[in-house]
Parts: C-alpha cells; sequence; structure tokens
C-alpha cells in the first residue's frame, strides 16, 4: 500500500512528520506492508496534514489527519471502507477540480527529492523541446505565451530574455529570486519544497536560451525547507546529466547553486538582491544599467521570480498558445493565487487570469475563518493596496488592479474582517517600510518614520484633518521619489486605506476621546 504524506512546511507546521511516522509504527505493529512517500502538498492548507493512499481508482485522500486518527485512517485505507476524514479521490475534490493547475500540476503528487519521478510526470519534456528549438525559437515560445513577471511587476519575460540574449558579454547568469516576502505569501516555498526539479529545469531553459552556464537560487533564511529541498534536487539533477557539462547529452553546460538570504525583504529587490549575492550589505542599485544590461558581477543577467521560471517547462513543452489560451487581456496563463488571513479555506489557487477578486474571498475561500464580514483585503503583499466589498468585481489581472490603484503583484490575498481597525494597518504600512528600507533615499528612509508618527496623531485624534492631508502630501512624495518599490508602493495601502475606508480616520469626538 503507497501512503503519500506531505512534507511541506506548512503541513509539517501541523504534525505532518509525526503522522509518517504513526503511519509506519501502526503498520508494523499489524504486519501491513506500507510504503510513505513525502510529497509536497496540494495547497488545501485548512486539510493538512493531508494524507493520501493509492488505489486502482485514484488517490484517496484523508484529512486532516492528527496522530489519534492514524489506527483507523488506515483500517479505512486497507478495508477502502469509510472514515468520516475520507476526502474521496483527491483530485476531485471541488477547490482541487476548479483549478487550472499548470504551473503546480505535480505539486502534492509527486517525490520531490526524485528525478525519476519528476520525468514520470512529464517533467524535462519542455528542455527536450528547447533543445530541440534552439536559442531564437525558444524567445519566440516565451515571447508568444505572454508570460510576465509572477514576482510583481509582470514584465515581459521574453522581452527579458532577449534583452539578455542580445547583450554581448564573456559570461552572462541566471538568478532565481526566492525572496518571497510579500505577507501572505507562500508558492514559491511550496513550488520549491514540492517541485523542486521543476525550478532546475525553468532555469536551465533561461540558460540556453541566453547563453548563461551558471546560475543561482537566492533563497531567504526563513525558508529552511526549501533550501533543503533545492539543494537535494541540484545534487540528484546533477548525478542525473541535468546540469553540469553537457546536460541531456547537448553540447549545452549549466550550473546551479543556492545562495541564502540574512533575512532583509529588500533583498527580493532585484538590485539589492544582486548585491548580496556579491557579498555586500543588500542596498538598492539606482537602474539603469537594467540587470538584462549589467547585473550579477557586472554581467548580464536574467533574474525572474521563482514562479517565472516555473512556468516555463509548461510553456516548451505544450507550447505558448496553450498556455496564451488561458487568461485575459494582456494578463496570459495562469496565476497561482495565495489565500491567506481570515478565510475560511485558505491555500494555494491557480487559476487563469480574469477570476475576480469576490469569487476568491466569498466563494474559493468561504468567507472569513471568524464567520464575522469581510471588511478589506489586502492584495500584492505589504505593498498592496486596501480593496473594500465594493471592488470585489475586480478581475485578477494586471490591468484591472492597476486602474484600481492596486497591484496583483506576487498574487497575495490577505482577508480581513469588520473588526479591522484601518488606521492601524495604514500605520503597519509606514512602520514595516521603516524597518525594512534599505536606507538609500531619503523620501523612504525618512519618510516612511514621519509617516508613522502623523499617522499615530490621527490615531490619537490630533489636529486630524491636517494630519490626513499631511499624510497625503508625503505619500505623494514617496511615491515619486523613492528609488524603488518599498519606498514607492508603501503609499498604496495608506492611501487605499484613506480613500476607502475614510471612516476609520474620521475626527474622534473629543468625548469618545477623553473615554480612550
Ligand atoms: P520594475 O518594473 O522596475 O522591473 C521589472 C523587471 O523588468 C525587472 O527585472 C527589470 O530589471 C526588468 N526590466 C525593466 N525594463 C526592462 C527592459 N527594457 N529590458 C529588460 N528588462 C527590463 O519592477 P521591480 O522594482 O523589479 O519590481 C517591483 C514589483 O516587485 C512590485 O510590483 C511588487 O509587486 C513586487 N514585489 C514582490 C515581492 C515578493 O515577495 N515577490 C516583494 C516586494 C515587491
Ligand atoms: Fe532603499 Fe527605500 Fe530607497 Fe528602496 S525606496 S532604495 S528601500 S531607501
Amino acid at each position: 500500500m503507497k501512503i503519500f504524506i506531505p512534507r511541506d512546511a506548512a503541513a509539517l507546521a501541523v504534525g505532518a512528520d509525526e503522522i509518517a511516522m504513526a503511519f509506519e509504527q501502526v503498520a508494523a505493529k499489524r504486519g501491513l506492508p506500507v510504503e510513505i512517500i513525502r510529497t509536497g502538498s496540494r495547497g488545501l492548507c485548512w486539510l493538512e496534514p493531508m494524507v493520501e493512499v493509492a488505489t486502482p481508482g485514484g488517490r484517496i485522500a484523508y484529512g486532516p489527519v492528527s496522530t489519534e486518527d492514524v489506527a483507523s485512517v488506515l483500517e479505512s485505507m486497507a478495508s477502502d471502507g469509510p472514515h468520516a476524514l475520507r476526502l474521496g479521490v483527491a483530485e476531485e475534490i471541488p477547490w482541487l477540480k476548479r483549478q487550472t493547475r499548470l504551473t503546480f500540476a505535480r505539486c502534492g503528487v509527486i517525490d520531490p527529492r526524485s528525478l525519476d519521478d519528476y520525468r514520470a510526470h512529464g517533467g524535462y519534456k519542455g528542455f527536450e523541446r528547447a533543445l530541440s528549438l534552439g536559442s531564437e525559437a525558444i524567445l519566440n515560445e516565451v515571447t508568444t505565451s505572454g508570460l510576465r513577471g509572477r514576482g510583481g511587476a509582470g514584465f515581459p519575460t521574453g522581452i527579458k530574455w532577449k534583452t539578455v540574449t542580445q547583450a554581448k558579454a564573456d559570461r552572462k547568469f541566471i538568478v532565481c529570486n526566492a525572496d518571497e516576502g510579500d505577507s501572505g505569501t507562500f508558492a514559491d516555498r511550496m513550488i520549491m519544497e514540492g517541485d523542486p526539479f521543476l525550478v532546475i529545469e525553468g532555469m536551465t531553459i533561461a540558460g540556453i536560451t541566453v547563453g548563461a552556464t551558471k546560475g543561482y537560487i537566492y533563497i531567504r533564511s526563513e525558508y529552511p525547507h526549501a533550501v533543503e529541498a533545492m539543494n537535494a534536487a541540484i545534487v540528484a539533477a546533477r548525478r542525473g546529466g541535468c546540469l553540469g557539462d553537457r546536460i541531456g547529452g547537448s553540447a549545452h553546460s549549466f550550473d546551479m547553486e543556492v545562495r541564502v538570504g540574512a533575512g532583509a525583504y529588500v533583498c527580493g529587490e532585484e538590485t539589492s538582491l544582486l548585491e548580496s549575492l556579491e557579498g555586500r550589505r543588500g542596498i538598492v542599485r539606482a537602474k539603469p544599467p537594467l540587470p538584462a544590461h549589467r547585473g550579477l558581477f557586472g554581467k548580464p543577467t536574467v533574474i525572474n521570480n521563482v514562479l517565472s521560471f516555473a512556468a516555463i517547462p509548461f510553456i516548451l513543452a505544450e507550447g505558448a498558445k496553450t498556455y496564451a489560451d488561458f487568461g485575459m487581456g494582456r494578463s496570459r496563463g495562469t496565476m497561482p493565487i495565495q489565500l491567506a488571513g481570515n478565510l475560511r479555506y485558505g491555500g494555494l489557487f491557480e487559476t487563469a487570469f480574469g477570476v475576480t477578486l469576490g469569487e476568491l474571498v466569498d466563494d474559493i475561500g468561504g468567507g472569513t475563518f471568524t464567520g464575522r464580514p469581510v471588511r478589506a483585503v489586502q492584495v500584492g503583499g505589504p505593498l498592496g493596496a486596501y480593496f473594500p466589498r465594493a471592488l470585489f468585481d475586480t478581475p485578477f489581472d494586471y490591468e484591472a488592479f492597476a486602474a484600481r490603484d492596486g497591484l496583483i503583484g506576487h498574487g497575495g490575498i490577505v482577508v480581513f474582517d469588520d473588526s479591522v481597525d484601518m488606521r492601524r494597518q495604514a500605520r503597519f504600512a509606514m512602520e514595516f517600510c521603516a524597518i525594512e528600507s534599505c536606507g538609500k533615499c531619503t523620501p523612504c528612509r525618512i519618510g516612511s518614520t514621519r509617516g508613522v508618527e502623523t499617522i499615530e496623531k490621527i490615531i490619537n485624534g490630533e489636529r486630524v484633518s491636517e494630519n490626513l492631508a499631511l499624510v497625503e502630501d508625503l505619500c505623494n512624495t514617496m511615491k515619486l521619489g523613492s528609488l524603488c518599490a518599498l519606498g514607492g508602493f508603501t503609499p498604496y495601502p495608506v492611501l487605499s486605506a484613506l480613500k476607502h475606508f475614510r471612516e476609520d480616520f474620521a475626527p474622534i469626538p473629543t468625548t469618545l476621546q477623553a473615554a480612550e
């Protein structure tokens, strides 16, 4: 009997290791031959640890399983009998079934340590086709797919790769940005832990396209399980001839290594990340020059987010058109959306662009965990705008969000119920910026601290109208005068809180002030 138990960090946090041990012990006691395979997570966080058993009719899922349930679950698995935690065939669970999993197709399915398992599930098909196509045709595929940078900025990946391909240099680099720092996001972590060969394959295809022989994946130190999974996969890929000299029997060489960050949010900004990779403190560099022209060690560099590289193998394997057929407007393909915060059904939901914010929150997310009404939704991390219910018809699309002064960023959604105090959320945005600022430019370094102080005055009811005007003015200065997105985007949560939740900032009557 084959039993699948995730080793994803979210599952480990709720006891997946203990469950795996309990299955082994109970099975041994009963003389049941079981093979336990550790996988990534399918992303249904509220059902973790979700355990599956292979049957002729597909994998049957059970969840959330606790150590006390193990004996009875094993019994149900062995007899194909009923159980209160039995969820049926995993792929048929409605939350999974309604997704379009192009990037996350294998996550939670395969053993992330096994190159053979990866290949058996279509892995390296994209790479094989890329080899047969050659650089120009690969660029054409990536451009035609419409893929845009999934880190947040949404810059067309094909144009970025073409710029690096055309740059003349003795060396070029591929850098994968796995410094996933946005609040409420975890897609990079999940794919690194659940399907690490996918990231390696995507980076390798980038390498053979632009003529780079070395890659780095920069992972935040808070992701030890992802670091371990990526390192193990790199070793396995080298052994299997997928990294190193003459990869896949071709004339190309490509190798890569993991570098671990030191905990600064700003190192997710690409130039700051490059500084850190070069061994210096993570301070933002002025652009131009773009990393595509002068990046790591001054050489042309493709730097993309984990999810951008992870989308590439599908595009090459199935063809650009298949990918581009999904989505809306200029947002093509799928987005792994991360549902988090005060939600009943939080997790990873990959779907084509175009789904509305309301569908994501009310329908797929099932409303709040607390059962109270949803009041605000922050989309795109700590630098993203707060959306009220009135904007729930906004489709998940780069341009549609930008038109409403928001951003989809890295696809993180954090939900708040009606107990949220938007003044405190606005203060938090400024405080976050003040703590994480690299200090290079004044609007961000000084502005964020002044922002905290001014919002505090508003919270304390001091000259509220005057201070509100000051905050708005300060936000405009930060927006226009900051060197990078950290200072430049912090105004988004603040201004959206002011615009859509103005009632929270209304001057407090003196009688109430006294009571406070
Ligand atoms: P950007 O718009 O300056 O650049 C986007 C990308 O395109 C960069 O890689 C840049 O080098 C490249 N690029 C721009 N013009 C190019 C050209 N002509 N040729 C080749 N390459 C070109 O945006 P930035 O500052 O890199 O990213 C900001 C975004 O980062 C925000 O939208 C935010 O959502 C996101 N973000 C994501 C976080 C995460 O945890 N994933 C954390 C914080 C912010
Ligand atoms: Fe550094 Fe902030 Fe300026 Fe970005 S905006 S360069 S984080 S000081």
